[in-house]
């Protein structure tokens, strides 16, 4: 009998109000609150914040992450600054680096060494204390990252990204305000966009797909294609950034439920390698990794957006022609990826890449990536 479990953070939902609500929780639960946090709200929101949650009688403090997805290095130089303040509990806000950033700092705070020392297949250790308490609030309607139990972190000296994962890792809360990600420019909004729609698609027919996995998925990925439509037309739709940001944290808690699949299998090692941001490395493979999962498990045709295609090769051609109306590229030789194809398959073996849902041969996989390099 298949035994399976549900896990996801409290989340509290409020259009334009996630601010009052985030201090009225801090209030509830610690005194003394690290705020890591992007340089958008450092310059926009940091101010009028921080003199209202001192004068709610909490003690707070701000680390700006900038820089891009974090990396082994900023994550353990934020750790020792983190540590001569002695804080009780976290809170991210911002997009998915800092709220990895903030996740990673929740658990190493309480763990020594590097936070190397304690990724999946690249270190040794595993975590043994519970991280301290994270809050998260999400001004990207994306990565997910406020709703999952890894932070993903980039390890130079070996050119991959690999997670930080461990059940302990839930945050405490999530707080959801929409309008927080109505300044995101266009091409922000599409490459977080895509890589809910892949966190959605993946953890669908993962192999460790789960039944509300599943039920997300298939009611929230045409809520993305239809969100992304208004917002080309009005990028301060509300409705759009609701539909988007909702279906964001929901494929953060699909993925955590049930995993994901090769597009992310093979984002874990672009990412380590280049700096295309990760959406858009998945919305580039988009539509040739479901091509290819296609011609070994039909598992795509349960979904409601794929019978609206007709068969999988339906769906495949409308995500082509989807990622044309967004203005992504169809392969990556505009980028210099100085990898061959067959090196790039043989260096993704992450943990996504077993959870795919088709046993495609190695040489299939290489054809595919001679196609896109
Ligand atoms: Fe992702």
């Amino acid at each position: 009998m298949q035994s399976w479990q549900w896990n996801t953070p409290p989340v509290f939902f409020q259009w334009g109000g996630a601010f009052s609500l985030l201090i009225e929780y801090l209030r509830s639960q610690s005194k003394r609150w690290a705020v890591c946090c992007g340089r958008h709200f450092y310059e926009n929101g940091w101010s009028q914040w921080r003199e209202k949650a001192l004068s709610c009688g909490l003690e707070v403090e701000i680390w700006v992450i900038s820089g891009g997805e974090p990396t082994v290095g900023m994550v353990d130089e934020l750790i020792t600054s983190l540590r001569k303040w002695q804080p009780e509990a976290l809170v991210g806000i911002g997009g998915g680096s800092v709220l990895d950033a903030t996740k990673a700092a929740a658990a190493m705070l309480v763990h020594e060494g590097s936070v190397q020392e304690y990724l999946e297949e690249v270190g040794s250790k595993t975590l043994t204390s519970s991280p301290l308490p994270w809050v998260g609030v999400p001004t990207t309607a994306g990565t997910g990252s406020e709703a999952t139990k890894n932070a993903v972190i980039i390890v130079p000296d070996k050119r991959v990204k690999r997670s930080l994962r461990h059940d302990s890792l839930w945050a405490k809360a999530v707080f959801l305000d929409p309008q927080l990600t109505v300044s995101s420019p266009w091409e922000v909004t599409v490459n977080a966009a895509l890589d809910a729609f892949v966190h959605l698609l993946e953890a669908a027919v993962s192999k460790k797909a789960h039944p509300w996995a599943f039920a997300l998925a298939d009611s929230l990925l045409e809520d993305i294609v239809e969100g992304l439509r208004q917002v080309k037309k009005d990028p301060l739709s509300s409705w759009a950034r609701e539909k988007l940001l909702i279906a964001s944290t929901a494929g953060g808690i699909a993925l955590a439920n049930a995993g994901l699949g090769a597009i992310h299998g093979f984002a874990a090692t672009l990412g380590g390698m280049t700096s295309i941001p990760h959406g858009r490395v998945c919305g580039i493979l988009l539509d040739h990794v479901v091509e290819r999962n296609s011609r070994y498990t039909d598992v795509y045709e349960r979904l409601s957006i794929v019978k609206r295609y007709g068969k999988t090769a339906g769906f495949v051609r409308f995500l082509s022609e989807w990622k044309d109306f967004l203005g992504i590229e169809k392969n990556f030789r505009g980028f210099s990826l100085d990898l061959s194809a067959e090196e790039i398959v043989r260096l993704s073996t992450s943990s996504s890449m077993k959870a795919n849902p088709a046993e495609v041969p190695f040489e299939e996989w290489v054809s595919m990536w001679q196609e896109l390099v």
